[in-house]
């Protein structure tokens, strides 16, 4: 590490990269990791450089080297011009959101869009003069129809993090270039890893590190990385609303890079099982996953992403309230709680039929997302065993 060149930096392969990513033992004083930077306050040397603001950086809500770091790694996974960090996945969303809109603008929004990022739509851009559109996820190169003079944005988020409908990325984003808007995707799912959003035509993408990045479920950043034509409006954003992640999480995200890639290929393998297990069970009517090939969106899946992540949901065969319940209420690995892409397995129970304006989703059971995390496997399956028992087991 200490002796890595240049030019074999320059030539590593991603794996590689996650681990060299900002590596330097010289500023590190030989020990492995980028330290975390605190600080509001920097000094200058003198006058003439602090009023032209002459140095890389200039205060603490404007980055510190170990954002840089993190920020830097982003966008070369990305494929971006450019990445910000925030302190949360919801504050990403709303950044990006605040970049590209501005009063008497329209947005087309998937109606399979995480509830958050539908209820600031709803409730604050309403209230800035922004008005929005609910569609279709499916609805591909047909989104050309929705399109108004002053439509601005069409936001993306594929898989629905609930539902995960795979949308067609690559249609909507020559649609919506077609008409002038930008593209804004809510990547979380799949990371860069699996799907770089750039190359698909997205304008400015969005990951709640919180998830996979992290992967400990003991932090909260949101990352958003842009192409050449939105990363100077982004910046300039981000600037003025000066809402930076807080340093300890960016050190814990960046330690967290150097493993994901291993994280998320084992999540998809532990989800993947558990779906083609849990598909044989006679309490699921269904398993929504995109990499099965029932899956309504399994080709596009095919077509555009290399992998898949450890979220995905099933639907239950008709039961009451209590049996289901009684299923999640009793598991003993599988955590009861929101967010997922941590080690640990999680289990929500979810109802989008309420929620969705643009869709009629009729689900045909009661729905369960699951999380798979890296416990073992068949001892996870032990813990849904026990609670189809007690699904059975309740009227
Ligand atoms: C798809 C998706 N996007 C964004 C977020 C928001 O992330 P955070 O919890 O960091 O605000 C979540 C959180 O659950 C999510 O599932």
């Amino acid at each position: 590490m200490a002796k890595l060149t240049d030019q074999t930096r320059a030539s590593l392969r991603r794996r590689s990269r996650l681990v060299a990513f900002g590596r330097d033992a010289e500023f590190s004083q030989g020990f492995v990791n980028v330290p975390p930077f605190r600080g509001s306050t920097v000094l200058y040397p003198d006058v003439a450089t602090l009023k032209g603001r002459a140095q890389r950086f200039t205060y603490g809500t404007r980055g510190t080297p170990t954002t840089d770091v993190l920020c830097s790694a982003w966008t070369d996974l990305t494929g971006a011009a450019g990445t910000v960090l925030l302190p949360s996945g919801l504050a990403a969303i709303v950044v990006a959101l605040m970049t590209a809109l501005s009063a008497g603008d329209h947005m087309l929004m998937t109606d399979s869009v995480y509830a958050p990022a539908r209820a600031f739509a709803n409730k604050m851009l309403r209230r800035m003069g922004i008005e929005t559109t609910f569609y279709d996820p499916t609805i591909g190169a047909e989104i050309a129809s929705l399109m108004r003079p002053n439509t601005k944005v069409v936001f993306t988020e594929s898989p629905g993090s609930e539902t995960l409908e795979i949308q067609d990325i690559p249609a909507i984003a020559a649609a919506a270039h077609g008409a002038g808007a930008c593209v804004i995707m809510d990547n979380t799912w799949a990371t860069p890893l699996f799907f770089p959003p750039h190359a698909h035509g997205v304008d400015m993408a969005v990951e709640a590190g919180t998830k996979y990045l992290s992967g400990h479920a003991d932090l909260l950043i949101g990352l958003v990385s842009a192409n050449a034509d939105w990363f100077e409006r982004l910046h300039a954003c981000v600037h003025l609303m000066a809402i930076p992640a807080g340093p300890e999480d960016v050190f814990l995200a960046l330690r967290g890079l150097r493993s994901m890639e291993l994280r998320l290929r084992e999540a998809e393998r532990q989800a993947l099982h558990l779906a083609q297990w849990l598909a044989a069970r006679p309490e699921v009517l269904r398993v929504i996953h995109p990499a099965l090939p029932d899956h309504p969106g399994h080709n596009l899946w095919k077509r555009d992403y290399s992998g898949s992540s450890g979220l995905f949901s099933i639907v239950l065969k008709p039961a009451s309230e209590a049996a289901v319940a009684a299923m999640l209420d009793g598991f003993e690995l599988f955590g009861l709680g929101y967010s997922w892409g941590g080690y640990e397995s999680l289990a929500v129970p979810v109802d989008c039929t309420a929620t969705r304006t643009a869709t009629d989703f009729k689900p045909g059971g009661p729905m369960v997302r699951l999380s798979a995390g890296l416990e073992d496997i068949e001892d996870l399956k032990e813990d849904l065993d026990r609670g189809f028992k007690r699904l059975r087991a309740t009227a």
